[in-house]
């Protein structure tokens, strides 16, 4: 039996005070929406629609979602009035109402709701709540069967201590949600269209009504402000950090890493407290990160360990490098086989030669370093000369003294050496001392003056 999902998106999220559409407001890293997107898709629909409002066009550029029907609603009408402006774009037998704004909601929360979905019925999801003011109350009868869903501002101080709270998650035939929701009225304190009052059509039909009570309060929770936001933060990055550890990594502590993107790790990884891993970061064998290192885009070989405080970006760091501590890999960085690049080194564009070794206050932009190249303390690539890069070639087994500024574009030899403190702005020969700077002297029979001379 087909199944189509309507993700309602068009509210405006006033309380989160922000010129953010509430939807796409990040949760580990990635858009609620994007989260919603994925969780309906692991269903396996044969559509999607996705209600947007405020900052329609904002939200359908954010999100990359090739397959699914945009559909706007201009004034946000309530719930029912949402589902009810999808309904003409979808084909399918069954339809799921999941909402942009509750970005943790699992798949396996859902099968039940659509599994064997008859014509005649309804199946939503509940949760019981310690305190659930602000959410729509399941009234049932004396049987305990579902008759109603009361919203909290219409409800009446006895209705109000009913704990079993409306997820607002909920399924149902389009056949039968079409017919129902056509005769729907504002009639209530918000003078809203409410979806829940599909429920009392279903039963008027004689239909009928299964409220799923779920044990997960953060899976169906929704954000309405920031703190709301932050707690599903916390509780998306401690499910991360759970699935690290069930995978075999040691974490330092499980609450303090941050997974903003997508994270893949090999055996034996460490990462000490405080990491950031961001866009899409892939860990090889036996890596070690230290303590206070972000990390986005980035692929990381075996046995590499990086020192605390480094940030790497769209960089490749293949087996046994060491990196850091205070270290900055920029965006087209490519460390190769047993590279070392060592505190405040900071390399953009650098592809840095099988071990060769960068340790100390340097900066390396647009080079090439051979195989076992080994750079001192200090040195300056000169990439930039005001208007356009230039490139730096370092032959292999290259020694340049430290403090060396290499302007480029230029070429040191295979086997050059350059005496430290040197201005190199034309090309080195192969396997020669190469030297560019003031030569030492000392000044024969000079004094210090002297006071009173
Ligand atoms: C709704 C439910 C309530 C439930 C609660 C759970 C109704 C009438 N009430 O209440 O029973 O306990 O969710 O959080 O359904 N939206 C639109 N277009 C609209 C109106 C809303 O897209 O015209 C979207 C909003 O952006 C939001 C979601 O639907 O993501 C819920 O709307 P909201 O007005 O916040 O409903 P609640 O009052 O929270
Ligand atoms: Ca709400």
């Amino acid at each position: 039996m087909s199944l189509a999902i309507v993700i309602l998106a068009a509210g405006q999220g006033t309380r989160m005070r922000s010129r953010l559409p509430k939807v796409l407001h990040p949760v580990g890293g990635r858009p609620m929406l994007q989260h919603v997107l994925d969780t309906a898709h692991a269903l396996a629909p044969d559509e999607i629609a996705v209600v947007v409002g405020h900052g329609a066009q904002q939200v359908q550029a954010a999100i990359d979602a090739p397959a699914v029907h945009w559909v706007v609603q201009r004034e946000q009408l309530g719930t029912g009035h949402a589902v009810e402006q999808a309904l003409p774009v979808l084909q399918a037998e069954r339809v799921l109402v999941l909402y942009g704004d509750v970005p943790l909601v699992r798949a396996e929360l859902l099968r039940p709701l659509v599994d064997g979905l008859a014509a005649g019925e309804v199946r939503l999801l509940s949760v019981r709540l310690a305190d659930p003011a602000g959410y729509g109350r399941i009234v049932r009868d004396g049987e305990g069967r579902v008759r109603r869903i009361v919203e909290h501002k219409d409800a009446s101080a006895a209705e109000r201590q009913i704990r079993e709270g409306n997820t607002g998650i909920l399924a149902a035939r389009r056949a039968d949600l079409a017919r129902w929701l056509a005769t729907l009225d504002n009639d209530n304190s918000q003078g809203e269209f409410y979806l829940t009052d599909v429920i009392e059509r279903c039963i008027a039909e004689g239909g009928h009504v299964q409220a799923v009570p779920v044990d997960d309060e953060l899976a169906v929770s929704g954000v309405n402000d920031k703190r709301q936001l932050n707690v599903l933060e916390r509780a998306y990055q401690a499910r991360v950090a759970d699935r690290l550890l069930a995978d075999g990594v040691t974490l330092a502590d499980r609450a303090r890493i941050d997974v903003r993107g997508h994270l893949e790790t090999g055996r034996d990884v460490t990462i000490d407290v405080n990491c950031v891993f961001e866009g899409s970061v892939r860990l090889g064998d036996d890596v070690h990160i230290g303590p206070n290192c972000l990390l986005r885009d980035v692929e990381i070989g075996d046995g590499v360990h990086v020192h605390a405080n480094s940030v790497l970006e769209s960089s490749v760091v293949e087996a046994g490098c060491q990196v850091g501590p205070f270290a900055r890999l920029r965006p087209g960085t490519r460390l190769r086989r047993g590279a070392r690049v060592g505190n405040f080194v900071e390399i953009k564009q650098g592809d840095i030669g099988e071990g060769s070794k960068v340790n100390h206050l340097s900066y390396i932009g647009d080079a090439r370093l051979g195989r076992d190249v080994n750079i001192g303390a200090g040195t300056i690539t000169c990439n930039y000369d005001g208007a356009r890069k230039h490139r730096t070639e370092i032959g292999d087994h290259a020694f340049i003294g430290s403090n060396t500024a290499l302007v480029a574009p230029v070429r040191v030899g295979t086997e050059a050496t350059i005496g430290a403190g040197s201005v190199i702005t034309s090309d080195t020969p192969d396997g020669r001392l190469t030297l560019a700077r003031a030569r030492q002297t000392t000044v024969e029979h000079w004094q210090r003056p002297k006071k009173g001379d």
